[in-house]
């Protein structure tokens, strides 16, 4: 019989003035993920979110797979008519926070279910076409990975379909069941991207260095100013807006017929400004002005620090809630949101929580999959049949190129390399004398983490690392590097670790460090005493627990720092062109290609007289 092959499919036309971000593709042949990948590594734009043409081809290529093969083509997003009521309801709120105008929706929209027809110029020909809620997409990434087959599913990020910014389920016997939606407006995600935007950096793609910040940070001096812009329902699901965003609304509200600023005439809004004390004015840089004179008085460290706080109370009390209104202690969680660590490791504390999984691919870069998740187990739903949970071993899903075409590029850029019979043994010397080791292997990760295919390897024992990698790679994280780390030594260095938390395999959660032991690892280490681990069990990736073991052996430390393989503002690299690329750039002091040995002296020399010429 012919095997079922479903496309997941998120992004949005390159024509388009909003684009979508982290457009993305994932193959799916029988209910098995065979291939995913999100635009950005391709395209390499970080955060790419244009219709994934180089993603698909990718895929199918991978899979070896043609676009007539093709059964079902599930796309992410959808606004039905019902959910029209939650869109207007809200419109004015967007504006407040995200600086969206009410009719831009219907054009966003329009457009969105045009893309249908970008399909048929690659060559699928299905009619199968679905259009999926994207919470319901985050659901599924979080739910079918999952070790678990009842659980608690939970999805939180900025908005999706225009007008959802989270959602709570009850998983189980492979269906999910909604109990509730919150609104996108007044969501935890946009109040964390106010705060990045605020403090400097780029929303939707630096707020994990407002973390890192907020641990600098007391948490208590503005808090109070926190309050005021985000609250939570307590035992309704949903989050409110704080008294700041209520004394704006008042005022709109109070003349009938008006919407936005552009329905006012100037002495209206003169007036309307006038009777909010604080001066609010929701423009497109999601309402700065305001904060610019409520926040003045604080550091950028204890906004931060207020800020990670707040994010955590109201998202604590919405999961302990949704644990309680579904009864499942195994609580499984995707979206953006999620891509806070230290907020990972508070909701796994939950009184009432026993077990966590984040997906690895958390925010909008996992809903191909997602969507390619939904459409089978919905199909295979309404068939009937035995379900049977099952999780994904690993997120090794990209593209990869073995040794032979590696050699070949290698020697038409004239690079020296070698083939060493004792890979794992030589990196973990080269580890243990200091140096960086670029470390490319295998196909590529899913996600924003790189897992130890597409990693960077330094020693964690040097307080200086942190300093040298930044340099090396132009970056300027608040954030110390994450270590890579033994499962069998991992319960004596991180407090309270046992071996089934699977969300420490992925590098999704924070964990204390046991504290007589972190000053001999201080480049890992958070001012606050956390550390974002992998925690790596031999069967994940054999030839990097052979280099661990033998670093261990040499210097009785069982981990490394591992950082993404990029330089700054790059994605992760993809193909072995990027690698070399960036270790021209200075990235590493070695290449690992495979099993190719390559000094990046060498790579330097060859290269940069080159880039200088042209
Ligand atoms: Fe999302």
């Amino acid at each position: 019989m012919k095997p079922e092959v479903i496309l997941g499919l998120h992004g949005f036309s390159a024509d388009s003035r909003r684009q979508m971000h982290d457009a993305g593709v994932c193959l799916m042949v029988d209910g098995e993920v065979v291939a995913a990948i999100d635009e950005e590594r391709l395209s390499r734009a970080k955060r790419d979110g244009n219709f994934p043409f180089r993603s698909l081809e990718a895929a199918m290529e991978m899979a070896g797979i043609g676009s007539e093969e093709i059964d079902t083509v599930a796309f992410v997003d959808r606004l039905p008519l019902w959910q029209t009521w939650f869109v207007w309801r809200y419109a004015m709120e967007a504006a407040i926070m995200t600086g969206v105008r009410p009719w831009g929706y219907l054009g966003f929209w329009t457009k969105m279910m045009r893309e249908r027809r970008r399909v048929p110029p690659v060559g699928v020909s299905t009619k199968d076409i679905r259009y999926l809620e994207h919470h319901r997409c985050h659901a599924a990434t979080a739910y079918y990975p999952s070790p678990w087959d009842k659980a608690t599913v939970v999805t939180l990020d900025g908005m999706g379909d225009f007008s959802i910014g989270g959602s709570v389920s009850r998983g189980g016997a492979g269906k999910l069941d909604l109990l509730r939606r919150s609104n996108g407006y007044f969501s935890p995600g946009h109040f964390y991207m106010i705060v990045t935007e605020y403090l400097g950096f780029v929303p939707g793609r630096h707020e994990g260095k407002v973390t890192g910040l907020a641990a600098h940070g007391d948490p208590g001096r503005a808090y109070a100013q926190m309050e005021r812009i985000i609250g939570y329902r307590k035992g309704k699901l949903d989050f409110v807006a704080g008294p700041v965003a209520e004394e704006f609304f008042n005022v709109i509200r109070g003349r009938p017929g008006t919407r936005t600023r552009q329905w006012y005439s100037q002495d209206q809004w003169d007036s309307a400004k006038a009777r909010i004390d604080a001066g609010y004015v929701p423009d497109d840089a999601v309402g700065l002005d305001y904060f610019r004179r409520a926040w003045a008085g604080y550091s950028r460290e204890d906004i931060a620090a207020a800020a990670q706080k707040r994010f955590e109370d109201v998202i604590s009390e919405y999961v302990a809630d949704a644990v309680k209104q579904v009864g499942e202690k195994r609580l499984v969680l995707a979206g953006g949101c999620f891509a806070n660590v230290r907020l990972n490791q508070r909701l796994a504390a939950l009184p009432g929580v026993d077990g966590i999984y984040v997906h690895p691919n958390m925010s909008d870069g996992g809903l191909a999959s997602g969507a390619a998740l939904l459409a089978y187990h919905e199909r295979r739903n309404r068939r009937g049949g035995a379900y049977l949970h099952n999780s994904w071993p690993h997120v090794y899903l990209g593209p990869s190129w073995n040794d032979a075409h590696c050699q070949s590029i290698l020697e038409a850029k004239g690079i020296v390399w070698s083939s060493p019979p004792d890979l794992a043994a030589k990196a973990a010397a080269a580890l243990a004398d200091g140096k960086v080791i670029a470390w490319f292997q295998g196909r590529m990760e899913y996600g924003p983490r790189a897992l130890g295919n597409r990693t960077l390897l330094a020693a964690a024992t040097d307080p200086e690392m942190p300093a040298r990698l930044n340099g090396r790679l132009k970056r300027s994280d608040f954030m110390p590097f994450a270590p890579i780390i033994l499962d069998e030594h991992a319960a004596k260095w991180l407090v309270g670790w046992e071996p089934d938390h699977v969300a420490s395999r992925f590098m999704t959660i924070t964990y204390d460090v046991e504290p007589a032991l972190s000053s001999k690892v201080p480049a890992v280490v958070h001012i606050d005493g956390t550390a974002r681990p992998q925690v790596l069990r031999s069967d994940d990736h054999p030839c990097l627990h052979a280099v661990l073991s033998e670093y261990h052996r040499i210097t009785g430390i069982p981990m490394v720092i591992n950082t993404s393989f990029n330089m700054h503002e790059d994605p992760i690299v993809c193909s072995p062109e990027d690698a070399i690329d960036a270790v021209a750039r200075g990235a590493a002091d070695v290449l690992i290609l495979g099993s190719l040995w390559v000094e990046c002296g060498d790579v330097i020399k060859v290269m940069v007289p080159r880039d200088a010429a042209t």
